[in-house]
């Protein structure tokens, strides 16, 4: 059974005072919540308290990229192995603002897939379309796939308003587990968790949440708002 995960994406929003006021709410309203996995990507200067207020809870911390390199001379750039050590849980890559603003292809995806995996981080690489999923995965093991997990961002629907149509989401997930089907094993696909991303909200999140292949949502606009982050963590807690 695969549990659901429901990530705020903070993107690079947030004073301090803000982020740890949401933090310490989240953590408060969420403590008795086990049915569903909850996530916040935040900006890499947050990540250490998040962790550190995050310990013993349901809360995984997810960096929002990091370099394909453990160490090196990559000035303004994040170490993946420094996110290890620092606690956190996932590192998201190929997010499809990273590849839009930050000339990512999934060349540079795949190798920061690789180094993050080889170090111990669990994975959200992000794929706009199924065609990306062979070259972004190249070269990762089958047992390394535990620790993957994937998320379909259409290009149209990231901070647009205009979320995926539910069946096209569904088929989209589907096509990607059948994918992962060809390259690993049956097993391996299901037990890969796909996500939704792009324009999810409190009207929509549970038409998503409630498809076959989809086991989650990665939000935007909708979870820089802790109220509409809770209702979102609740709905996907009631649609298995
Ligand atoms: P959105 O952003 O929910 O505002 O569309 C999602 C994302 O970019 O991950």
């Amino acid at each position: 059974m695969r549990k659901p995960l429901v990530i705020a994406n903070w993107k690079m929003n947030f004073l301090h005072d803000e982020m740890i006021d949401y933090v310490d709410q989240l953590v408060e309203k969420t403590k008795d919540i086990n049915q569903v996995e909850i996530g916040i990507a935040a900006q890499d200067i947050y990540l250490k308290e998040l962790s550190d207020k995050t310990k013993n809870t349901n809360i995984k911390v997810v960096a929002q990229n990091a370099h394909w390199e453990k160490f090196g001379s990559f000035t303004g750039e994040t170490s993946p192995e420094a996110l290890f050590d620092l606690g956190v849980d996932f590192v998201m890559l190929g997010h499809f603002e990273r590849r839009q603003l930050f000339n990512e292809t999934n060349s540079t995806v795949n190798k920061k897939v690789l180094t993050s995996l080889n170090i111990g981080l669990n994975v959200i690489v992000d794929v706009e379309e199924f065609e990306q999923v062979e070259p972004v995965l190249k070269g990762i093991t089958k047992e390394q796939m535990e620790k993957v997990t994937l998320a379909f961002e259409p290009v149209y629907a990231i901070g647009t308003g205009n979320a995926a149509s539910i069946e096209g989401a569904q088929g989209v997930a589907r096509r990607i587990r059948a994918i992962i089907g060809d390259i690993y094993d049956l097993d391996t696909a299901r037990k890969v968790r796909i996500l939704y991303d792009g324009s999810v909200d409190t009207n929509n999140a549970d038409d998503f949440i409630s498809q076959k292949d989809i086991d989650g949502v990665l939000i935007g606009k909708a979870a820089l708002n802790l109220e509409s982050f809770l209702k979102l963590i609740e709905i996907a807690g009631k649609s298995r």
